[in-house]
């Protein structure tokens, strides 16, 4: 088959990848995005661009993509086998190609997606397993972010903002508790995320407070991930999901914090598409 494509409909947004395997392996494989909540784009894609194409849907929205595009006769447009594949399998071993294709292959990690909620999971060689996950994720910037005041469009602008704030008026560090001694943990370490807030007489800005939300979300998936990985005795944890999309402030609080405690951290390129890679993977079998 010359078009593979793999559909991961996830909460927030649809992201699809394209193998046309008679291209050269440096453009053979394509990456787009549409909104999940307009679901109909992703149909009008599918009926203009996947004719004679073999599909193969994952993500918690998949049935529903997956239905709509039967009854617009896109999926089964040529009789062609359409496959739904479980979404951790299709996150975990898209990831884990995508490693690989990068030169990073490695025996077992700890993966992290930063979805709208985050899914933690132990991948090896030859396995996979989902050992945890938090309600805070990257709908819980776009939510908190709103409920704090914010009112400006995408999500760009979101994190761009974000990168302007300053979180030392918001957050409470363990330095500032132990103000002039040495602390028995690093004084970098956020002690409470938003503790500093009542201690200010200025009113804090916007941006400070955007800055302490990725703060918060970074911190909180840093933390439940690396106790993941220390209870899978593994240091490398590889972050994906959109939330790192153009937000460098998440990747940079992600990288230290991991590292100041004791992990290898990787935000791996492309990572988004893992789920969509691992369903078009799928369908080569
Ligand atoms: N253009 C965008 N529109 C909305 N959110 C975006 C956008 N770009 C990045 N994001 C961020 O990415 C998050 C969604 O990430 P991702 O696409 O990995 O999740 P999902 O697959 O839709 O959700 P889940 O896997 O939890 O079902 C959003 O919550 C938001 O923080
Ligand atoms: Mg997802």
């Amino acid at each position: 088959m010359t078009l593979r494509i793999g559909i991961d409909a996830g909460g927030t947004l649809t992201k699809i990848a394209i193998m046309n395997d008679h291209l050269a392996p440096a453009e053979a494989l394509k990456f787009l995005k549409f909104p999940s909540s307009e679901i109909e784009r992703t149909v009008a894609w599918l009926a203009a661009e996947a004719n004679g194409a073999v599909l193969a849907f994952t993500g918690g929205k998949a049935g529903m993509l997956r239905a709509l595009a039967e009854r617009e006769a896109v999926a089964t447009a040529s009789g062609v086998d359409v496959l739904a594949v479980p979404e951790f399998e299709a996150t975990c071993t898209g990831a884990r190609w995508l490693l690989q294709r990068q030169g990073r292959s490695m025996e077992r990690f700890l993966l992290t997606n930063v979805g709208t909620g985050t899914s933690i999971h132990y991948v090896t060689q030859d396995g996979h397993e989902r050992v945890g996950g938090t309600g805070v994720g990257g709908g819980t910037i776009i939510g908190l972010s709103a409920l704090l005041g914010w009112r400006d469009g995408s999500y760009e602008d979101l994190v761009t903002a974000a990168l302007d704030g300053d979180r030392s008026r918001v957050d409470l560090k363990v330095s500032h508790i132990y103000a002039g001694v040495t602390p028995p943990i690093p004084g970098d370490l956020t002690a409470s995320n938003f503790g500093n807030v009542r201690r200010q007489s200025e009113p804090v800005g916007i941006e400070d407070a955007l800055a302490s939300v990725v703060g918060l979300v970074g911190e909180t998936v840093t933390t439940v991930s690396v106790h993941a990985a220390r209870e899978r005795g593994t240091a490398d944890i590889i972050y994906i999901g959109s939330t790192f999309l153009g937000n460098k402030l998440l990747a940079d609080i992600v990288y230290r914090y991991t590292r100041l405690r004791g992990g290898e951290p990787y935000v791996l390129p492309d990572g988004e598409y893992s789920g969509a890679v691992g369903a078009l993977l799928a369908l080569q079998g």
